[in-house]
């Protein structure tokens, strides 16, 4: 482990996450809205934003699976688990980790339209903008990131390094 960066600490990531909340209370004031956390990645940042936020919440959850244990996407998208209730008439906040190649989040992004939300906006922790393959943005990111492949904070590596609490880079 000691071989791994510190890119952003806990205590930057804590104020972030309060001004995500933050802005997502304004934007959906007096409503409330259904948070959607794509496992196992979200789940750290899914529990640290809810409790930023100050409205009728609910959470529900969806595993995809894309990379398998490699650090390259394959492409494929895999619906592993999908959502427990209908996200029709809801507001949707969808909650991902990272935002890469887009292909993911493409993929969820019309499988949650398709349940016709009252309102559907993506919330990514971390966007690699310049890897993009699929036009896609998130409404609310938390830090764009260069081409780095970051664990920590609920990323991993091969399933490792979910727990550290800071995001750091793998050389
Ligand atoms: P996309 O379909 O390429 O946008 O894949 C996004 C998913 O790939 C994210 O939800 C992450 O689970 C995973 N991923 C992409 N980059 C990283 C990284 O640097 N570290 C860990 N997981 C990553
Ligand atoms: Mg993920």
């Amino acid at each position: 482990m000691s071989d791994l960066k510190v890119l952003f600490t806990r205590e930057q990531i804590a104020a972030r996450v309060a001004e995500l909340g933050q802005q997502i209370n304004k934007d959906f004031a007096g409503e409330p809205v259904v948070l959607v956390g794509v496992l196992k990645g979200a789940a750290i940042f899914l529990s640290d934003l809810s409790r930023q936020i100050q409205l009728d919440s609910t959470f529900d959850f969806i595993a995809v699976s894309s990379y398998g244990n490699k650090k390259q996407n394959s492409g494929e998208v895999k619906l592993l688990k999908d959502v427990d209730q209908s996200m029709e008439g809801r507001n949707v906040i969808l909650v991902e980790d990272i935002l890469d190649t887009g292909l993911t989040m493409s993929y969820l992004k019309k499988m949650i339209q398709a349940h016709h939300p009252k309102a559907f906006r993506i919330a990514a922790l971390l966007d690699k903008k310049c890897r993009r393959q699929q036009p896609m943005f998130a409404d609310y990111v938390g830090f764009e990131i260069p081409d780095e492949f970051v664990v920590g904070y609920g990323m991993d590596c091969a399933e490792r390094y979910r727990n550290l609490p800071d995001i750091c880079v793998i050389p």
